[in-house]
């Protein structure tokens, strides 16, 4: 069996109208870009986009971080941040936050996602696509559907998957190197729910099958605001998923996306809001948001991708997306009061904080009482 390795980067380097889309020509570039200078060096590729984000998805040899891989579409997004500049597109190359390339695009901004695999007969897996909010986002359909056979059928079925999963948490305040937690479903179940409730702070890098030791999950863990110490976006993650024979199987990794679940994002990356599985190159419009999510199946062999398959575009998604969309309107008629907008901590637009300043001269100790 060859080793294959999938790898997606992705970026927001500019978009039409505001945060809804990119331009046609900057896919086109950084289409072309890839399939012109990748020559040689990858097997295949896919590009889409949800929302304002462009992702890369690439197969090839190389193994996981590999410098080639990383550089050919660190420059793909330099090549169309120039576009993006010459067509105005709103923040051009925004998601580029550091400039010196040092072996690997992780921590420069861009969201990375990657598994080397065993490829083997047939080999199914998932490309997720995540906008208008954070990494953590991920954490509550993963927990769900590697952990509760109400999800996840296959935990009481199926031999293999009922030896559980090995879960890898990060601690993405830890911003010197990386922090973190090797945790076992199911024995420590709950320790996990205790850690990904924190979605600002723990967010699952990857999971691994207690049966065969594969790797099953890569998701992508950056967290811009800790690269650039101030306000630049929601990250807007990205996440790898095999399904099947020894991993939950297609329909059970998407199933807890039925639920809606609230996620930091949404206008200005400062307001919660329910999480939309939508259609792929879907764009962004009510509130700058909600919060969406695309899902592309694929299948590979000997690194060639067929075309996706797009997963939410099914009628029964059409049902979630008005009950979302419901959600959505629910919590926007509160505005911007308690638990409709961040906490201080995750808003970060200095705005408030600089209003605050100002009122704290204003207030005064009332004196005789
Ligand atoms: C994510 C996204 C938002 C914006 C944020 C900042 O895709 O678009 O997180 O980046 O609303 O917007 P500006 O730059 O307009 O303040
Ligand atoms: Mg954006
Ligand atoms: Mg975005």
């Amino acid at each position: 069996m060859a080793k294959i390795t999938l790898s997606i980067i992705k970026a927001d380097v500019g978009s039409i109208g505001g945060h809804i889309k990119p331009s046609q020509k900057l896919l086109e570039t950084v289409s072309n870009y890839i399939k012109e200078k990748g020559r040689g060096l990858i097997i295949d590729y896919y590009i889409g986009h949800t929302g304002d984000d462009i992702a890369i998805l690439t197969t090839h040899k190389k193994g996981v971080l590999n410098p080639k891989i990383h550089k050919l579409c660190l420059d793909a997004f330099l090549t169309g941040t120039k576009i993006a500049k010459a067509q105005g597109l709103y923040g051009a190359g925004q998601d580029l936050l550091v400039s010196a390339f040092s072996g690997n695009v992780k921590g420069m901004g861009p969201q990375v996602a990657e598994m080397e695999i065993e490829e083997g007969p047939a080999e199914p897996f998932l490309m997720f696509m995540a906008d208008k909010t954070e990494p953590g986002a991920f954490n509550l359909p993963l927990y769900l559907a590697f952990t509760d056979p109400m999800h996840c059928a296959g935990l009481i079925l199926s031999p293999r998957i009922k030896q559980g999963f090995k879960f890898v948490i990060m601690d993405v305040n830890y911003t010197k190197t990386d922090r973190i937690i090797e945790l076992v479903s199911p024995e420590e179940t709950y320790d996990i729910a205790a850690l990904l409730r924190d979605t600002g702070r723990f967010v699952v890098e990857s999971i691994f099958s207690r049966a065969s030791g594969e790797q099953v999950v890569s998701a992508s863990t950056t967290r811009l605001h800790n690269i650039a110490g101030k306000y630049v976006g929601k990250d807007d993650p990205v996440m790898l998923i095999r399904t099947q024979h020894n991993f939950p199987a297609t329909g059970e990794i998407l199933s807890p996306y039925t639920i809606g679940h609230f996620v930091s994002g949404f206008m200005r990356g400062s307001h919660n809001g329910p999480l939309m599985p939508v259609k792929k190159n879907s764009p962004i419009s009510f509130f700058d948001g909600p919060p969406i999510v695309s899902c592309l199946a694929f299948s590979v062999k000997s690194g060639k991708l067929t075309e996706p398959v797009d997963c939410f575009d099914q009628p029964y998604w059409d049902y979630v997306r008005n009950k979302v969309s419901q959600k959505a309107e629910e919590i926007r008629k509160q505005g911007f009061s308690g638990a409709a907008m961040l906490s201080m901590s995750e808003l970060e637009y200095t705005g408030v904080m600089e209003t605050l300043k100002e009122l704290e001269k204003r207030f005064k100790i009332r004196k005789g009482r």
